[in-house]
């Protein structure tokens, strides 16, 4: 009888450690209050607060209690507050990485406390990273990259300028982000197809309009002494693509006439600055994923599994091309009540 409940006692043990090894959520309670930690990048641009109220809404809106940190743009901010999740013991972490490299050991430590990781936003770059999230919910950053060089071509060919040298100046993002490696590269690729569209300057504004600004005075200076005039603006976001607007301005230079600007995002004031005239196109990046989260983890906790990868549609909105192309661009005024963000 001793030995009987020896023999029980053991496997009761190793049952509780198998269960203690996987996630922590997984094929649980579906119904129980969820503690989600949200470690958010930041709030540089309007992109971000608009991320950050869609994935805090539906979070709160789905009944559970929500953990946020603003790492303020500071990596070192965001793995404390990773680890300050893990120590609290929330059941899943939510996590837009600011950069892509640099997460293994955190990451580790997410894994190995069995907290299930929702990846938001922006790409990571590490060994065997899909062994590290249950899904990753983003948009395609080197298509955006490509839609927006796509655009100038076809701009260009409408009027008549495609054989012209064209000068283009790019605002890069965040160094070492996802969106800032992949829209350059998707741009470059697309516009190097044409030896007379030449990248003449390409310096990051790490996604803010005042930095924006401030970089494309810097633009505007160099290309005056060189006696090589600014053609087009490629803004890896619509943040620093209003920025630079006002730059250009207060040149005394005509935004959207003089100078083409491109941005990325599709916010609601560069909708009212296209509509003014005073910017050509903007490519959307939708910050909307919030639903998409609450969907995710429902899926999980119940057992499921959900898809690894959820990417968003890149849709291309602007004044002039879509009534050409309208299989490729959509009217900026039609749309323009929806901006949420
Ligand atoms: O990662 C998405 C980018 O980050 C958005 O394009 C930008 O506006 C934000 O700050």
């Amino acid at each position: 009888m001793k030995k009987l409940l020896a023999i029980l006692l053991t496997l009761a043990l190793v049952f509780v450690m198998v269960a203690a090894c996987g996630d922590n959520a997984a094929n649980d309670d579906p119904n129980r209050p969820l503690t989600i930690g949200f470690s958010q990048i930041g709030s540089e641009s309007d992109w971000r607060v608009g991320n950050t109220v869609s994935v805090s809404e539906a979070i709160e809106g789905a009944g559970w209690t929500l953990v946020f940190n603003d790492a303020n743009q500071v990596q070192e901010n965001q793995i404390r507050a990773i680890r300050d999740f893990i120590t609290q013991g929330v059941d899943y972490i939510v996590f837009g990485p600011i950069v892509e490299t640099g997460w293994d050991s955190v990451l580790q430590e997410v894994k190995d406390a069995g907290i299930p990781l929702v990846m938001i936003d922006r790409t990571i770059d590490m060994p065997n990273q899909e062994d590290y999230y249950v899904t990753w919910i983003t948009n395609n950053f080197e298509h955006e990259g490509i839609a927006a060089g796509n655009w100038l071509i076809d701009y260009l060919t409408h009027t008549g300028r495609i054989n012209d040298d064209i000068n283009i100046v790019e605002l890069q993002g965040t160094v070492g982000s996802g969106p800032q490696i992949q829209r350059l590269a998707g741009f470059h690729a697309t516009v190097g197809a044409h030896s007379n569209l030449r990248i003449t300057q390409s310096e990051t504004g790490n996604f803010e309009t005042e930095m924006g600004k401030t970089v494309m005075e810097a633009f505007l200076t160099k290309a005056a002494a060189d006696g090589d005039p600014i053609d087009v603006v490629y803004a890896h976001n619509d943040g620093m693509a209003l920025g630079a607007i006002q730059a250009i301005k207060e040149a005394g230079l005509t935004p959207g006439e003089d100078i083409i600007i491109i941005g990325i995002d599709a916010v609601a004031l560069a909708f009212e600055a296209i509509l003014a005239g005073d910017m050509n196109v903007t490519v959307e990046c939708s910050p909307l994923m919030g639903p998409t989260v609450v969907d995710v983890i429902q899926q999980h906790v119940a057992g499921g599994t959900p898809p690894k990868t959820i990417f968003n549609n890149v849709r291309v909105f602007d004044e002039t091309l879509y009534s050409v192309f309208p299989d490729r661009y959509l009217k900026a005024g039609d749309d323009v009540a929806n901006r949420v963000y």
